[in-house]
Order: structure tokens, then sequence, then C-alpha cells
């Protein structure tokens, strides 16, 4: 945690409102994912942070990649532009995965000569690839359970089970290689049992494809769906670890390599906000304070990772309920309506912590506010 008086430090010296990001904390939460899951390679689920500076650290730290566009991909590749050509193709087969199942042609076409992983999870997709892609490996993406996930994805994307052997002998049939499968359980998973039914169910897909020829599938990507410790109800990670290792080691021989796409995990609890109140006033029979950060721009999160953030202040003292707004003129721009804080004056600042994830990366300019600064700490 960045101590307050840092924070305090920061804001002064650059101003409100402040996105900060500890390199040390990435390179600590990698390092704990690779602690309890030894067996897994995490590839850094870009969306989640697309910092160049975060994606730089990790690549340093010796992370792996998930993109889900060609920007993304762009972002990755930076660090890699400069290698000699095989190592910086070996990086690409080994360390980055595209993970959107739905690709335009125009992508499909300009990842073809880097020859990634892809996922599928469709027949059209088959054909878009054979035509603008056959050089590309695929996984093909299951629909799993995402039970009691914050964030769904089920409903979007995922092949059924009963479907998923045909959509490998059609890829097969279309001179594509199929290297394996993957699945997302959904975002911020507390129910483990998720991870537990998902596993299951490509073990029987493996067994099913072996069974009808399929012989060179080896890669299972367990996809994200690490939950960040928002609370005190999350179990930690190693918790979760226990049950996927026990799984993975039961169900897939030594020789399928396991993948994960964390993305939240890793970047969650390495970010801060600072904001400053810039207005006050009592409204309902409440106190309202207006931040010069808002549910437009760090606090995004809110509304499309449906994540909370709590709003803490500088001050001690006595606290009372209170509504904290953004600073647009959109009354959709509410942080909160009920969060305890004290007294505050127009100039105090306010912090939230572990808002590293699905926050700036959905920052807008709406109204004319600019993201927030972002700040590097143990760069
Ligand atoms: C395909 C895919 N992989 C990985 C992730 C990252 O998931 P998480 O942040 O829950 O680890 C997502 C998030 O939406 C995703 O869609």
């Amino acid at each position: 945690m960045i101590s307050k008086t840092l924070l305090e430090k920061l804001a002064k010296e650059h101003g409100t409102p402040l996105f900060v990001i500890d390199h040390d904390q990435l390179r600590e939460n990698l390092a704990e994912f690779n602690r309890w899951l030894p067996r897994v390679q995490p590839y850094f689920a870009v969306k989640a942070n697309p910092n160049p500076e975060i994606i730089r650290t990790l690549y340093k730290a010796g992370a792996s990649f998930d993109v889900a566009s060609m920007p993304e991909f762009l972002l990755v590749h930076e660090n890699i532009k400069d290698l000699p050509d095989p190592q910086r193709q070996d990086f690409i087969w080994d360390k980055i995965i595209y993970s959107h199942p739905i690709k335009t042609n125009a992508t499909l076409q300009e990842l073809d000569q880097y020859k990634p992983l892809v996922t599928y999870d469709n027949y059209e997709e088959i054909k878009k690839v054979q035509k603008y892609a056959p050089h590309v490996g695929m996984l093909l993406r299951l629909r799993v359970p995402n039970t009691g996930a914050m964030v769904e994805l089920s409903s979007k994307f995922g092949a059924e089970p009963g479907e998923a052997v045909d959509l490998i002998a059609a890829s097969e049939a279309a001179g594509l290689t199929v290297e394996g499968l993957s699945f997302h359980v959904g975002s911020q998973t507390t129910n483990f049992q998720n991870f537990v039914q998902a596993l299951n169910m490509a073990a029987g897909i493996f067994q099913e494809a072996r069974l009808r020829g399929f012989t060179k599938m080896n890669q299972l990507d367990i996809g994200g769906g690490f939950p960040a410790p928002y609370d005190d109800n999350v179990k930690p990670l190693h918790e979760l670890a226990k049950i996927l290792n026990d799984t993975i080691s039961r169900m897939f021989p030594k020789d399928v390599a396991i993948l994960a796409e964390p993305g939240r995990f890793l970047v969650a609890t390495a970010c801060t906000s600072v904001s400053e109140v810039i207005g006050k006033a009592h409204r309902d029979g409440r106190q309202c304070y207006y931040i010069n950060d808002g549910v437009y721009h760090t606090y995004s999160g809110q509304l499309f990772d449906h994540c909370h953030y709590p709003v803490r202040s500088f001050k001690e003292g006595p606290t009372e309920l209170c509504a904290v707004f953004g600073p647009t003129c959109d009354a959709l721009d509410t942080i909160t309506l009920a969060e305890e804080l004290p007294d505050m004056e127009l100039g105090d600042l306010v912090y939230s912590e572990n808002i590293g994830a699905y926050s700036h990366a959905s920052s807008t300019s709406f109204n004319g506010f600019p993201p927030a600064k972002v700040i590097h700490l143990n760069l």
C-alpha cells in the first residue's frame, strides 16, 4: 500500500486528479501468481490496464500477454520490436495470445504475419481465419458457468460443450491447427466452483476430441477471473490455487501446457487514485462532495466493471453518511450516495485504493475533463 503521506506529497507536486501506479506491487502480484500456480503461464490481460509502463514492467518481469485488439498487440510488440527476428517470433509464439473470439477481416490479415495463438468459438470465424490468417494457431473457447462472477462473460462468448468437438473437426478440415481449449469463468470470480466445473468440462472435451482422432491439442487456457482482494470476503489466491493445482494435475497430463489470462489480479492493487474536493453542498438531507475525478474517468469501473471503490478522506474525525459526485454535468456521475466521511473543506484530498483494473482503461474526456494524470512509483 502506498502511504498516505506519499500520496499527499504527490498531489502537492503534480496537482490532481492522479492515478498512481506502484510498479513494485505489479511485480509482487506477478510473483505471487507464479509462486502459487507454478504450472500456469500467466498472460497479462492488457485490457485491464493498457498503460505502456505497466506492460513494460510486466514484460521485464517475464510475463506473457493476452491482447484483444491490434492496438493492444502493438503495445506489447513495442517491447520486442528490436529483438532479432527469430527471437521476436519465438516471443509471439510463446508469450502472446490474441484472445478475442471475434476478429475483423483486417485484424486477421494483419495478425497472420505474426502467427500468434487466437481464440474462436463459432463456424463463421473458422471461415474468416482460413481466408485471412491461415498461419495462426487456434484455441477453441468454451462457454462455461460464470455463476456469481462480478462480470459475466458467458452470454457473449464460448462454444457450447456439445458442439465443441465438431468445431475442432471443422477447423482441422479447413486446414487450421487447433492447439487446445480456453475458457473464462467470469471476472472477479469468488465462486471457485466455476473453475472446477470449467476444468471438468475441458477435460471431457479433450478426451472426446482424442477419441475422434484429434490428438494434437496440448494447451489449456484457463482464462482470467482471479479475484482481487477488494474486501475481506475475497479468499486469497493461494486457496484458489490449491483447488486449481489439485484439479489440473488430476485431469490434465503434464504434456498439456496450462495458460491463464489474469488481468485484474495483476493490476487492481497496484494503483491508487487521488482527487480533490472541488465543491460542497447540502442536498436531500445529506452532505454532498464534488470531486475532480468521477464515473466518466477513473471511477468508470463502477459502470463498466460493476466495481465499487470506497472514497477515503485523508482527514480523521467523526464521520457522517455523504454523497460523492464526479466533476461532470451529468447526474450519472455519482460515485456514491452513502460514504462515511469526515467534514471536509474545498481543496481537501480524497483517495481510492485497489483501483488499477478496468478504471483508467475506460476513462473518457467527457465534458472536457481529461483522464487523471498517471504517476509511476518504483518504475
Ligand atoms: C478473454 C479474456 N481474458 C482475460 C480477461 C481478464 O479477466 P480478469 O481481469 O478477470 O482476470 C478478460 C476480461 O474480460 C477476457 O475477456
